[in-house]
């Protein structure tokens, strides 16, 4: 299998292939160095933490991701604990950067001494309609062409694969937000435990975490807001201002390390496949990050994958991949509909009022104080059940 991409989704994907005996070539645009520290969400689902296990790459998530039992909604400047554990029989998440687990897949694929070439030029697909693709670039000065079976599109949203599919193929679906993220990462320890998601009257604002020295925090902004609009000062201002509770919790102030904004989407195009391409991950669909499943869609898109490869190689069947689409359709809708839910009631729209407002701040109380409700966010929180087992994708 040809591999565009060595995101998430194609290094998984390398890794599940291989441990199912597969033959891949992971082709990668950018340095080893700027993938790795590209700096992105890092909440990992039950799911998520049990497949990296399954898959043997656990060992730096075992040591140094925080696994968090609950997460805090905060509104009307109270915090308001939902027990994740307990509401969805034991399970939780685990913060883990996903610098750290790039990192780590590309150790485990270094180690399989299988084919991952980084700051290859030039990338191209064609003979989709094929049953021999082919995927061209440049590498060191030198052409290469990789004839395989099959092509995955793990090259993320801006990638060349989607848009090497026909016009008329493919249905676009689209949300733009009126609004973007401005994420900081700072020198503090974290003050809370926990996840704090705060709805305030001047805009959203979370408190997270990447370590027990390190807080990643983020605040509504303009979408297109340049991050030299905002001085250390006033980021650290509008921080304390939105997520001060009235009993005295506060992010702990550090050194902002890093700062950026991001524009926030959703979107999915379907169906995930064309003819021997299939899509996977942010290639194919981009939630806004407030229900934090960018990473895990993109490891249960791969998982379904990996499992039709196998039957495929195993059996010369195609039923699996036939159903890749609709399979992974079916998850990726829920994560859409919970991650628009979360983005619209606790952020604040431009064009909303008072009772736009209220209406939030209603739905954050009912949510807060029903079991029903809290069972409802806790499972789809932690990742709700894939739709392929560990075992039938050969782990
Ligand atoms: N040729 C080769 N590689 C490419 C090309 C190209 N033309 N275009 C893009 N890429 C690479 C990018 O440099 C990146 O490393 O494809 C990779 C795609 O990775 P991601 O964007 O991380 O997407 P994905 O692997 O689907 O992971 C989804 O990661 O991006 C986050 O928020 C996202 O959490 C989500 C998850
Ligand atoms: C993060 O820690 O980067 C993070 C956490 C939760 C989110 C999004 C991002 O919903």
């Amino acid at each position: 299998m040809g591999i565009v991409g060595a995101g998430p989704a194609g290094l998984l994907l390398g890794h599940l292939l291989h441990l199912n005996g597969i033959d891949s070539v992971i082709v990668e645009n950018r340095s080893r160095e700027y993938v790795i520290d590209r700096v992105r969400a890092g909440v990992l689902e039950q799911g998520t933490v049990d497949l990296l296990n399954a898959m043997g790459v656990g060992a730096g998530l075992q040591r140094a991701g925080l696994r968090h039992e609950g997460l805090y909604v905060s509104f009307r400047g109270s915090r308001h604990r939902i027990d994740l554990a307990e509401l969805t029989g034991g399970k939780a998440i685990t913060v883990y950067g996903q610098n750290e687990v790039v990192r780590d897949l590309i150790d485990a694929r270094t180690a399989t001494q299988r084919p991952l070439y980084f700051e290859a030029d030039r990338v191209s697909i064609g003979g989709l309609d094929s049953s021999s693709p082919i995927i061209g670039f440049r590498h060191g000065g030198a052409g290469h062409e990789v004839h395989c079976d099959f092509v995955a599109g793990c090259d993320g949203f801006h990638g060349i694969c989607r848009p090497s599919i026909p016009d008329g193929a493919l249905t676009v679906y689209e949300r733009v937000y009126p609004f973007g993220w401005l994420g900081i990462l700072a020198e503090a320890p974290p003050s809370s435990d926990e996840l704090v998601y705060t709805c305030h009257e001047r805009g959203f604002a979370l408190f997270s975490m990447r370590s027990p020295r390190v807080t990643r925090l983020y605040l509504q902004t303009l979408p297109d807001e340049p991050i030299e609009n905002w001085s250390d000062d006033a980021i650290w201002d509008e921080m304390l201002e939105r997520m001060t509770t009235r009993d005295g919790w506060r992010p702990t102030v550090g050194r902002i390390i890093q700062k950026s904004v991001t524009p926030m989407r959703s979107f999915v195009a379907a169906p995930m496949r064309h003819g021997c391409l299939f899509l996977a991950g942010d290639s194919a669909h981009i939630v806004p990050p407030t229900g934090a499943k960018g990473l895990n869609l993109a490891a249960s898109d791969v998982l379904v994958l990996a499992r039709a490869m196998k039957v495929y190689y195993e059996h010369g069947r195609r039923d699996r991949l036939d159903q890749y689409s609709d399979t992974c359709l079916r998850r990726v809708w829920k994560a859409q509909r919970f991650s628009w839910w979360m983005t619209s009631t606790l952020h604040r729209s431009p064009d909303q009022n008072g009772f736009d407002h209220q209406r939030q701040i209603a739905d954050l109380d009912y949510l807060t104080s029903s079991r029903a409700a809290m069972t409802s966010l806790a499972e789809q929180y932690v990742g709700l059940p894939s739709e392929v087992s560990f075992d039938s994708a050969g782990l």
